[in-house]
């Protein structure tokens, strides 16, 4: 997957060269390019802002450096114009915005099946809204909001969709089990949480590891991690509980 990030602070994305995403960047499974809106400004003092019209507080991303810079990087798609006969790849736009849909783990899924992704992050009180009019009539666009909170930017939100679309690519995680089995995975997980997990010593400061856990029964633990998987979702996302079509529950399900 190629993924190509637009921002003012191209260093705020270190921590993409580390740990899965470093390795996966480093084996090829993913192309991030970090992209300077600065480098396409044309004025000595290589103003990204402009006083919002209409009036209010704060400041707007002006739509030029915004054009050109998307204009750039999507003029290169990867694996290049495509193979003959074959289409170029399109890239999807995604604006991280406290005004976007909700990100979620179903996002994360579809967003990881496709092959080219920009994030293009706004500052300030957000990028003029004729840069999202204007790329949509060539590329679909998306904007997302990772919580009901107001980041300063959407750079820690991107890095936030980043690792989680990352880790659910083919050969990134060791043991691909692991996503299947994490909360609001799609499938037994979709509205559940995950619940407590151990691992050595059984017994550490006194406190024991459940004992079920030790028993080499699968069955049981499987009841078991489903049983404290609803617990946990019960106490901290009733929510997500309250979503849950009723068929999803079985006989015992309802007893915990
Ligand atoms: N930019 C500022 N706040 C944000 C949020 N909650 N989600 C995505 N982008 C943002």
């Amino acid at each position: 997957m190629r993924i190509d990030i637009i921002t003012i602070f191209p260093d705020y994305f270190g921590p993409l060269e580390l740990s899965l995403i470093g390795k996966a960047r480093a084996s090829g499974i993913l192309d991030v390019r970090l992209h300077d809106l600065r480098s396409w400004t044309h004025d000595r003092h290589n103003t990204v802002d402009d006083t919002p019209y209409g009036g209010g507080p704060g400041m707007v991303m002006k739509p030029e450096p915004w054009g050109e810079a998307l204009d750039a990087v999507t003029a290169d798609p990867p694996g290049g114009a495509g193979q003959a006969g074959a289409a170029p790849a399109v890239p999807r736009l995604i604006l991280p915005t406290p005004s976007g849909v909700p990100f979620t783990q179903a996002h994360a899924d579809r967003l990881a099946a496709e092959p080219w992704l920009v994030f293009a992050c706004g500052r300030y009180e957000g990028i003029d809204s004729r840069v999202a009019r204007d790329a949509a009539q060539r590329m679909p666009v998306e904007e997302l909001s990772i919580g009901d909170y107001v980041l300063a930017g959407g750079e820690s939100a991107t890095l936030v969709m980043v690792e989680t679309v990352s880790r659910l690519l083919p050969g990134v995680l060791g043991n691909r089990d692991s996503v299947d089995q994490d909360s609001f995975a799609t499938g037994e997980m979709q509205h559940l949480v995950e619940g407590p997990v151990y691992t050595k010593p059984a017994v550490w400061r006194g406190h024991e590891v459940p004992p079920v856990l030790l028993s080499g029964n699968h069955g049981a633990v499987d009841r078991w991690r489903r049983d404290e998987s609803l617990r946990k979702t019960a106490r901290n996302r009733p929510d997500l509980l309250e979503r849950m079509p009723a068929e999803r529950l079985d006989r015992h399900d309802r007893e915990v």
